[in-house]
């Protein structure tokens, strides 16, 4: 499997190679080990949407590379009529989840860079597949500064619980809750992971499970419901996790069951802490309430392995992400050091 040259432990989520766009996929780890490489911008949104990647910083180096693509591919015609199909291209992508600040942010970084070129096609297409390519590097290298500031919460022996996969497969590589959970590793520490399996994609049991093991790094598995017992026996110091979209608040969307771990860390006296960069922070929306929900296909729910588990015709709510309220937070760990309580403030001052 190709890694990223210099970093021992970071699986390579995606990259650029040959004109196309290479991404592991997700959907099939981690029983099996394979690359997709996507030749058409809209076998990107595709991939994105069926969560062959997923994870907010990752969808962002997927919709930069996939704009990349298109533009790639585009004719030769006149600056407006590249302008209309650059546009159109940014359109699908801003429409292939909803969620993650990264994807929003990726694109209106193409279309800066886009902005910025001069009119004909050829520069237009080196300087987006440029700009793409760094987003990509620029994200292994802020997880990198991330985990290095957040390693110091992270005590000698600590038990600690994530959900979700916020590690090198949710980002361009290294990860971000992960990320600091490497870092601390890297220090020497000892350290054990319990992941929660995470309902209903399993990204805990399929995806965290994997990366943690294949680094030797001591972990457990749960299912999400045994969280509470867990804190409850006294095995949990700290929780971390990553972040699909942070509100000028602080109040933090990320994968469903979030919330429902910080009330139990809070009810056990346990920090809960968010780490994501500052690509996630979406200082336009004032708190949590305004952040979109995507709702996923009830078939996450109703089937298991492709396997119905729930009678035909029942109705269901199938939420992708929740809402943690900033209130229950301890800080936020990003490239730019770790934001503490008022987080208004403190995120004002980062951007
Ligand atoms: O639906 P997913 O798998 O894209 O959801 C991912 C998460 O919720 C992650 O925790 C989040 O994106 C942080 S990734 C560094």
């Amino acid at each position: 499997m190709p890694r990223d040259e210099g970093m021992n432990h970071s699986i390579r989520t995606i990259y650029w190679q040959d004109g196309a766009v290479v991404m592991i996929d997700q959907r099939a780890l981690p029983l099996v080990e394979r690359y997709v490489t996507c030749t058409d911008y809209r076998e990107v949104i595709s991939a994105i949407k069926d969560l062959t990647i997923r994870g907010a910083p990752a969808i962002g180096v997927a919709a930069a590379m996939g704009i990349a693509l298109g533009v790639r591919r585009l004719p030769d015609a006149s600056p407006a009529a590249i302008r209309d199909a650059f546009n159109e291209i940014c359109k699908q992508f801003a429409a292939a989840r909803p969620t993650a600040r990264n994807l929003f942010w990726a694109i209106e970084r193409m279309k800066r860079c886009f902005d910025e070129t001069a009119r004909s096609l050829r520069p237009i297409r080196e300087a987006l597949i440029a700009e793409a390519i760094r987003i990509g590097e620029e994200d292994i290298a802020i997880n990198r500064r991330l985990g290095q500031n957040g390693r110091a919460l992270i005590p000698d022996g600590a038990r600690i619980l994530t959900h979700c996969n916020a590690g090198a497969l949710a980002t361009a590589g290294y990860g971000t809750a992960l990320g600091v959970i490497r870092a601390a590793r890297e220090e020497g520490k000892k350290l054990h992971v319990y992941v929660d399996e995470t309902r209903p994609v399993l990204q805990g049991a399929r995806l965290t499970a994997w990366e943690l093991m294949r680094e030797a790094i001591p972990c457990t598995l749960i299912a999400d419901n045994m969280a509470g017992f867990l804190m409850q026996r006294g095995e949990v110091d700290l929780v971390i996790v990553g972040a699909d979209r942070i509100a000028a608040n602080g109040d933090t969307a990320n994968k469903i069951g979030t919330y429902s771990l910080a009330i139990l860390a809070r009810a056990h006296g346990i920090p809960f802490y968010v780490a994501a960069p500052l690509s996630t922070i979406d200082p336009a929306l004032a708190d949590g309430g305004l952040i979109p929900i995507e709702e996923r296909d009830p078939a996450e729910l109703t089937h298991c392995g492709g396997v119905r588990t729930a009678p035909e015709g029942i109705s269901v709510w199938n939420p992708a992400f929740d809402v943690t309220p900033h209130g229950l937070i301890a800080a936020i760990v990003t490239e730019a050091g770790v934001i503490r309580p008022p987080f208004a403030e403190g995120i004002r001052k980062c951007w």
